[in-house]
């Protein structure tokens, strides 16, 4: 690939699973953001959080970016809110296609029903009362962020193998 294949999209929509058999596929490195930041953090996400709060969190998410988008040729998964940083599209789609994984609410809230892994949703859920509408409510405010994809690929129905070969589908028109 001459370029980096971004996925972006709401928690759970498959970011990182697809996203490390798509490199597998490919032949390519993988770097999951969220993944990198606890590496690099020596934290984990709900830890750095918790100790520092949320902007802090999105410096490192932008550090990161900032850090992964100077490659090429990779696969990248980001954090569900990682494109509300209009720097991080920009650095993003830059030398990368931007892939947008989407999913029905009803599969998210059972992908996403343990808590203490995703503290916005948490935070949202807690101040709401409702797990449901604080996904409806975080999808809301984000949509106008993940409709800056190149391309939107369904999950609900959640067939791993056949979702990867439509994304290589993609991925290979665009390099004719
Ligand atoms: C976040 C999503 C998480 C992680 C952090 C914030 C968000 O990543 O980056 O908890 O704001 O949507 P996943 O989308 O991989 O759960």
């Amino acid at each position: 690939m001459k370029f980096n294949l971004v996925l972006i999209g709401f928690m759970g929509t498959g970011k990182t699973s697809l996203g490390r058999m798509l490199a597998f596929k490919l032949g390519c490195a993988f770097v999951d953001l969220d993944q990198k930041i606890e590496a690099d953090s020596g934290m984990s996400i709900p830890d750095i959080f918790r100790s520092h709060g949320e902007d802090y969190f999105r410096q490192l998410e932008h550090q990161a970016v900032e850090e992964v988008s100077k490659r090429r040729g990779i696969v990248i998964a980001t954090g569900g809110g990682t494109v509300k940083d209009p720097r991080n599209v920009e650095l993003l789609k830059n030398n990368g296609l931007l892939v947008c994984l989407t999913c029905s609410v009803d599969e998210l809230l059972t992908r996403t029903a343990i808590k203490g892994e995703r503290p916005v949703l948490d935070s949202q859920h807690q101040a709401r009362g409702d797990r449901r509408a604080a996904i409806e409510k975080i999808l809301d405010e984000r949509r106008q962020f993940y409709d800056q994809a190149d391309y939107k690929i369904d999950t609900t129905d959640w067939s791993p193998m056949k979702l990867v070969d439509d994304i290589i589908k993609i991925v290979r028109s665009r390099e004719s």
